[in-house]
């Protein structure tokens, strides 16, 4: 499928900055008879890309004349929301049960569902039927729509539901409220194509779609302008961003041209797949000045024969000889990964196998789930799926394996002085800030929170385990020798 129906749809965007006012008629109007804007929360469940969503919600929120809070007690809750696996459901099922609760008090209150949960027909019948005081449920491809569906929220009354199975449309542009001024997620495509056998985030998040490379690096400079230092590409697999573009493009390609962009300093990127991890990808990282020296590498299994079932395209060994590729061309690559322990058919020796990649590979740290079984993908109906004692058994061994290993590869940098982006003053001790190196790992030092947005050099005193102590570099002390 090329993406000939994919456009930069300025009409629509226009038609939406038109809702976003009719939304500023209705905070007037609770102006006026309450003497104080509405307070709205947008509450995320789920992974950056889920992150990214909700400032855009926010933006728009925002310049409706919302104004922006953390309480749940808000006159506005959106809940955007995670169906990967199903405890994500579960913790939206509880918290709705609460939030029933205040909205008993508080007669203003509307109540928002949107995101990846709400693409699932059981969810949306299910909120019908035991939580009826929901007042808003849209899903993942229509979310630039959210000014228009508020405003018929608020003059339809009742429950207002618009929920699409797919979308070929990208609206750019509209506005987001970034949780940081100087660091920003940006989509680089939407959707996934791989299907694997346990996933549905290809049911709830449709077919992948690029967005236009012109459009992503405007999207970038005008972040730079205004302040950001580091982006985060963002996409269910990366790694095959641009095929379907009318004029292919690679994710490699696209990584040089954001290379150019003056004023930016640090390039992330997440998630990329091994199956189509590019020898250009390797060495236009191992060039780059500005791409971080961090890869997110998902593993699912060690286990060759679960990575066919898992509709993987890799084996084991094809993915250690990767990484053994990534690690001789990248110096000071940081490896991280996803690992899912009790896939169905998962055997005592399919699980070594695990093990066996967790300790070749040496990963910084892993993300480790249990097997959740998702209605609708090919691997909810395996008959073999594995005993819960078991899976719990192999899921502490496996944790215990990944902290131990990510302990003594942190250890590596301990003594040492490294660039550090400042991000917020510590939660616990206000006299110091908190950053990340390169490598996405934590640093706190002491520091003004005048720091807070800039890059510089800190020595990384200590290793505690999965962060470091660190004293900020004047420099003239820095030694880099
Ligand atoms: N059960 C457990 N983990 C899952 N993931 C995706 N689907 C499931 C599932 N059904 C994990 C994968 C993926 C990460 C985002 O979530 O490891 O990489
Ligand atoms: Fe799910 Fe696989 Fe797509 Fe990742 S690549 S979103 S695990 S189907």
């Amino acid at each position: 499928m090329t993406n000939t129906h994919q456009h930069n749809d300025t009409a629509e965007q226009e038609r939406q900055q038109q809702y976003i006012l009719r939304c500023g008629e209705y905070v007037r109007k609770f102006r006026l008879r309450r003497g104080r804007a509405p307070l709205a929360l947008v509450k995320t469940f789920g992974c950056q890309m889920n992150e990214r969503d909700s400032e855009k919600l926010r933006g728009i929120l925002s310049a409706a004349g919302y104004e922006l809070t953390d309480r749940e007690d808000a006159d506005l809750v959106v809940y955007n929301t995670c169906t990967v696996r199903e405890n994500a459901n579960l913790k939206v099922y509880g918290r709705l049960g609460y939030l029933g609760g205040l909205k008993k008090k508080n007669p203003d209150m509307h109540i928002v569902l949107c995101g990846c949960m709400m693409q699932e027909e059981t969810v949306v019948e299910k909120i019908r039927s035991s939580y009826s005081f929901v007042d808003l449920i849209f899903g993942t491809h229509n979310i630039w729509k959210f000014a228009q569906l508020l405003c018929e929220m608020y003059e339809k009354g009742g429950m207002t539901v618009d929920i699409w199975k797919d979308t070929d449309q990208v609206v750019e542009d509209l506005p987001a409220q970034r949780t940081y001024s100087f660091k920003s997620g940006v989509n680089i495509m939407y959707g996934c194509n791989n299907f694997c056998t346990y996933c549905i985030v290809p049911y709830v998040r449709g077919r992948e779609r690029s967005r236009a490379p012109k459009d992503i690096l405007r999207e970038i400079e005008r972040l730079c302008d205004d302040g950001v230092v580091e982006v985060m590409l963002l996409g269910q697999n990366v790694n095959s961003y641009g095929k379907t573009l009318d004029v292919p493009v690679s994710f490699a390609q696209l990584l040089q041209e954001v290379e150019k962009i003056d004023g930016l300093q640090r390039i992330r990127f997440m998630t990329s797949h091994p199956k189509d991890l590019s020898e250009d990808l390797i060495r236009v990282m191992s060039e780059s000045k500005k791409i971080c020296p961090h890869l997110h590498l998902p593993l699912q299994s060690g286990s060759s024969r679960l990575l066919k079932r898992m509709n993987r395209h890799y084996t084991k060994e094809s993915y250690l000889d990767l990484c053994s590729r990534l690690r001789q061309q990248v110096p000071g690559l940081s490896l991280t990964t996803d690992i899912i322990v009790g896939f169905p058919g998962e055997t005592e020796e399919d699980f070594q196998e695990t093990m066996d990649v967790v300790r070749r590979v040496r990963y910084d740290s892993a993300f480790t789930f249990i097997y959740s079984k998702r209605t609708g993908t090919p691997a909810a109906s395996y008959p073999d799926q594995v005993p819960e004692e078991i899976v719990h058994d192999r899921f502490d061994r496996l944790l215990a394996l990944v902290q131990e290993i990510g302990r003594e590869q942190a250890m590596r940098l301990e003594g040492e002085t490294r660039t550090v982006l400042a991000e917020h003053v510590n939660e616990q001790d206000p006299s110091l800030v908190t950053g990340r190196l390169a490598n996405n790992m934590v640093v706190h030092f002491p520091a003004d929170p005048s720091v807070i947005g800039t890059i510089l050099p800190v020595r990384l005193d200590e290793c505690k385990g999965f962060y470091y102590l660190g004293t900020p570099c004047i420099e003239s002390q820095v030694d880099f020798g």
